[in-house]
């Protein structure tokens, strides 16, 4: 009786949370701050993004560094934005236009939804919020392997603007705006046309990033329904980076159904003595043929069951 009655009430909570969705999202809107370029993005806009500002907390010194929102293209929604900040791995090495082999980075953290200035001052990044709110110097920052941007995307996330109607609907509208967001910050630095993009991030930027399709010719890339920023890369005739790597940390590849069945997944609840029924429940009742179509090299040439967030209901 216990049991029916904790169902129930689960059933009462969850349509309760339910009907609170869709929640009023707000309209944010790009600074314009003093001294911003009238003309379309080009390497005149370098000196407006460059964060000369003195930061407060910050007691050591900064490599030179750009931040700002930059445009996603959508004409009807002039103040969709993303947020990037970038720093120099040498002083000059985003602006000097002859570094065109050397590669830079992007970090995206995930959620959906979480900023990317997570990364930048609490893992990989040189501004590390301790505690009590002081900054500390963190040595082992990504910026000085390569040029490294972090970026908070979708439009609305974090300091990534976005009027009330312009929230992505979905991840293909998701990887187009990165697409134009990067043309935008091409335009402003022009050396990162030609050199090696490695595009990084953690948790639910492997969705964003790749699922196992990044591998698949662009005609599947097209067809298939799963999202990402690589296809939107890869179905772009010209695109404007030189995508060369990806890396993603404590990823999610594909949906739902392809983690219950992750290995990997009953290794790590194996570790909680509390999880233990619910690993055996996952790896007994779990459909092992999921294993062999959805999670082999090459990937199989269909597409993963699809998973589509709105992120309007989360
Ligand atoms: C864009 O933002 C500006 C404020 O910077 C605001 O005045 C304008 O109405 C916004 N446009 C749209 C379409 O939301
Ligand atoms: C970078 O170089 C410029 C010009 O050479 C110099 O004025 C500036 O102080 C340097 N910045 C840093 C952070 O070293
Ligand atoms: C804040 O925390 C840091 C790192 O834990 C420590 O070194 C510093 O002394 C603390 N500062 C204050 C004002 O408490
Ligand atoms: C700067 O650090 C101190 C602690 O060292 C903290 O109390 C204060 O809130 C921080 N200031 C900002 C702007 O974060």
């Amino acid at each position: 009786m216990l049991g029916f009655a904790s169902v129930v009430l689960a059933v009462w909570a969850f349509l309760k949370c339910a009907a609170q969705f869709p929640v009023q999202v707000p309209n944010t809107y790009p600074h314009a701050y003093p001294g911003m370029p009238q003309t379309a993005y080009g390497p005149d806009w370098q000196n407006y993004f460059e964060v000369t500002d003195t930061l407060p907390n910050v007691t050591f010194p900064l490599a030179r560094n750009f931040a700002g929102n930059v445009g996603v293209n959508r004409a009807d929604h002039p103040n969709a934005t993303l947020f990037f900040w970038g720093f120099e791995k040498l002083n000059g090495s985003l602006t000097d236009v002859a570094s065109e082999t050397d590669p830079w980075i992007i970090w995206l953290n995930g959620g959906p939804g979480s900023s990317s200035m997570i990364g930048l001052m609490t893992e990989n990044g040189l501004l590390q919020v301790t505690g009590n709110f002081s900054i500390v110097e963190n040595e082992f920052s990504w910026h000085k392997l390569a040029d490294t941007f972090w970026v908070d995307q979708p439009v609305g996330t974090g300091y990534a603007t976005s009027d009330d109607t312009g929230y992505v609907p979905d991840e293909d509208q998701l990887g187009r705006d990165f697409v134009e967001f990067l043309s935008n910050i091409v335009a402003i630095f022009p050396s990162l046309a030609s050199r090696p993009l490695y595009l990084a991030g953690e948790s639910y930027a492997g969705v964003y990033i790749a699922s196992l399709f990044f591998i698949l010719p662009p005609e599947i890339l097209t067809t298939c329904t799963q999202p990402y920023i690589t296809k939107a890369i890869f179905s772009t005739p010209n695109p404007p980076v030189r995508l060369a790597k990806i890396a993603i940390g404590d990823g999610i590849i594909g949906d739902d159904t392809t983690h219950r069945v992750l290995p990997i997944v009953c290794a790590l609840l194996l570790r909680s003595v509390v999880s233990q029924h619910i690993c055996k429940a996952h790896c007994v009742q779990a459909p092992r043929r999921h294993i062999s179509v959805y999670l082999r090299l090459p990937p199989s040439t269909i597409c993963l069951p699809g998973q589509t967030y709105v992120y309007r209901d989360m």
